[in-house]
């Protein structure tokens, strides 16, 4: 088990990531070979084939596969003429730590910016070679890795291609080419949503002008952060006993479920403060299609992808709809007392 969580030996096991879009951008790369530096049982390798490669090259850590053996983290060979296709290991540091493998991968983190192994991959595969496609978690989006002008597109995949690992991924391809976020295309599955620099204008970040505290045992709001596997029961703000939760197991820790506290709030605005609030969060969902909400392991039953609300974004909703609640107060006591006058 320490090997498998190691190595990150968690091989994709379905075709469902190898959309058109993407078969085409393999194909128009005119690459010759298909390479996988991190090959594990070689299906990656396999859909090459599938698609009309002849030649395929792989690697791996594990001796007892028969690729030859290369620790791809330290250093890849370059391969005249080919395009990386694969899905590296995924593994944080505080995960290592936590399960007591740290020591096995402290030489990777040590000299790195990274905190999770795949970030370290896909640098290693970028200055290898020109092309690369790499099935990686999610939560790709919302890293730091630097050298994301050198994407071409990011594909969510919704359904899972694994059959150990619930992971949500999504599919990156590299052309090489250093461009603007504007140039960047987002899939969702099949679907084109829109350009890298559409979303990354479209996050929100908190001005911390409103005093409020997340975890606040005596908090007035409730907030569901999290959609459940019913698509009725999705991420919400509510009233306490809305809540179907029992609310001493709140901690400082919870990032799922939150009571908040905001003391200027006036009691009576509660609904039409929450009202607010679920309008922002809606309307946010809708412009953004969930892409800059953490992913969450497992569908909602109707096969759309769960996701979490960080308390970051969730600080910045609140302040919106605290803005026009209190504007709105503002607006109608300017105009009843101009109506008075
Ligand atoms: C997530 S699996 C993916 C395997 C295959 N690419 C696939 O998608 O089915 C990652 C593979 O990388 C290998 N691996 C882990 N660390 C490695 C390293 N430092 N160098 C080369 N291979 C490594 C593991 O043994 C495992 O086979």
């Amino acid at each position: 088990m320490a090997k498998k969580i190691i190595f990150g030996q968690f091989n994709t096991k379905r075709d469902i990531w190898l959309k058109e879009h993407i078969k085409r951008f393999i194909i128009s790369t005119k690459a010759a070979v298909a390479y996988d530096p991190f090959a594990g049982d070689g299906h990656l390798l396999e859909a090459a084939r599938s698609i009309g490669f002849q030649e395929t090259i792989g690697l791996d850590i594990d001796e007892k596969l028969d690729w030859a053996k290369n620790d791809s983290l330290l250093h890849i060979p370059t391969i005249d003429n080919a395009i990386i296709i694969t899905n590296p290991p995924y593994l944080t540091n505080y995960s290592a730590k936590r399960k007591g493998v740290y020591q096995s991968v402290e030489r990777y983190f040590s000299n790195s910016e990274y905190d999770d192994i795949y970030l370290i991959a896909l640098e290693r595969m970028i200055q290898t070679q020109k092309y690369v496609v790499a099935i990686v978690p999610e939560t790709f989006i919302n890293s730091n890795f630097k050298q994301k002008h050198k994407l071409n597109s990011i594909t969510i995949i919704e359904d899972n291609c694994f059959d150990d690992t619930e992971t949500p991924v999504c599919v990156l391809c590299f052309d090489g080419r250093v461009k603007d976020p504007k140039a960047i295309k987002v899939y969702k599955n099949d679907e084109y949503l829109n350009t890298l620099r559409y979303f990354e204008e479209m996050r929100i970040k908190p001005s911390k002008n409103i005093e409020m505290a997340f975890n606040d045992s005596a908090g007035n709001i409730a907030l569901r952060a999290v959609d459940t596997t019913d698509p009725n029961s999705m991420i919400k703000f509510m009233r306490k006993d809305e809540l179907d939760y029992d609310l001493n197991n709140i901690k400082q820790s919870s990032r799922l479920i939150t009571l908040i506290n905001i003391n200027k709030l006036n009691r009576n605005e509660l609904d039409l403060f929450l009202e607010e609030c679920n309008k922002v969060l809606f309307g946010f969902r809708d412009r953004t299609k969930d892409v800059l909400l953490s992913p969450f392991k497992g569908n909602m039953k109707n096969g759309r992808r769960r996701r979490r609300l960080d308390y970051e974004t969730a600080r910045a909703m609140l302040e919106i709809a605290y803005e026009k609640v209190y504007r709105r107060d503002t607006l109608w006591t300017i105009s009843n007392c101009s109506n008075i006058h």
